[in-house]
């Protein structure tokens, strides 16, 4: 069966715009697959254990019958998480930028990923498996303003993706979230709308060809 994952990272189930974001992509997906299913991993509802990765590499290296069983555990959760990905036809990762980086639970994520020796260095097992990247920030990063370049999580979430796993991925960036909320942006609450906008437009029309070949 066509399988979509959606993976989720922000921290806020109401008023989430990166959810909101995934979810023009997941309709717009759905619309064109309507027999297909949707595995959803919430990264923030359910955070993935901090200790699983070390666990999960040091069992790695240590013979079978000698493995704890937190560390046969941490393998089970690094080959499911794996599986999910290896298993999907697609994925949608939205993850919003926190302390101008990468969301914790994103980070554990791809960590517990990599550590699984299918999608371990030089795997191909990804190639070209089509993914949209969504991204929320609270301030605007692009280029000619005053912090380009502080963005520090889109940059590594593509690099991983794109370069490391080889999918066929697209980015959606909805920008100035917090320019409804914080009385220091209230100028850029216009272009906040057009950013929110646009980013809905991109997500479904990215949605709609997700996994279809162009
Ligand atoms: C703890 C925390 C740290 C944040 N750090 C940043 C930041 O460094 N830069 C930024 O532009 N926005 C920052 N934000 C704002 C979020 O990126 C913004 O609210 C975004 O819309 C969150 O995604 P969501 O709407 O899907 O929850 C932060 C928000 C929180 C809660």
């Amino acid at each position: 069966m066509t399988r979509l994952l959606r993976v989720d990272a922000s921290i806020r189930t109401t008023g989430s715009v990166s959810r909101a974001v995934a979810d023009s992509a997941v309709e717009a997906w759905r619309a064109v697959h309507p027999d297909a299913e949707v595995l959803h991993r919430d990264l923030a509802a359910s955070p993935l254990p901090a200790e699983t990765w070390a666990r999960a590499l040091t069992a790695s290296h240590a013979p079978e019958e000698g493995r704890t069983s937190e560390q046969r555990d941490a393998l089970v959760l690094v080959a499911t998480l794996a599986s999910e990905l290896l298993g999907a036809d697609a994925l949608v990762l939205a993850s919003p930028l926190y302390n101008f980086g990468v969301s914790q639970h994103t980070k554990a994520w791809i960590d517990l990923l990599v550590a699984d020796p299918r999608l371990g260095p030089g795997s191909t097992a990804l190639q070209e498996k089509p993914a949209l990247l969504v991204v929320a920030q609270g301030g605007g990063y692009r280029e000619g303003t005053p912090r380009h370049g502080w963005d520090h999580s889109t940059g590594y979430l593509e690099r991983i993706l794109r370069d490391n796993f080889g999918m066929h991925l697209r980015t959606v960036v909805a920008d100035l979230t917090l320019a409804g909320v914080n009385p220091a942006m209230a100028h850029l609450a216009d272009a906040a709308e057009q950013s929110l906008s646009a980013a809905h437009e991109d997500a479904t029309r990215h949605g709609r060809s997700l996994g279809i070949a162009a």
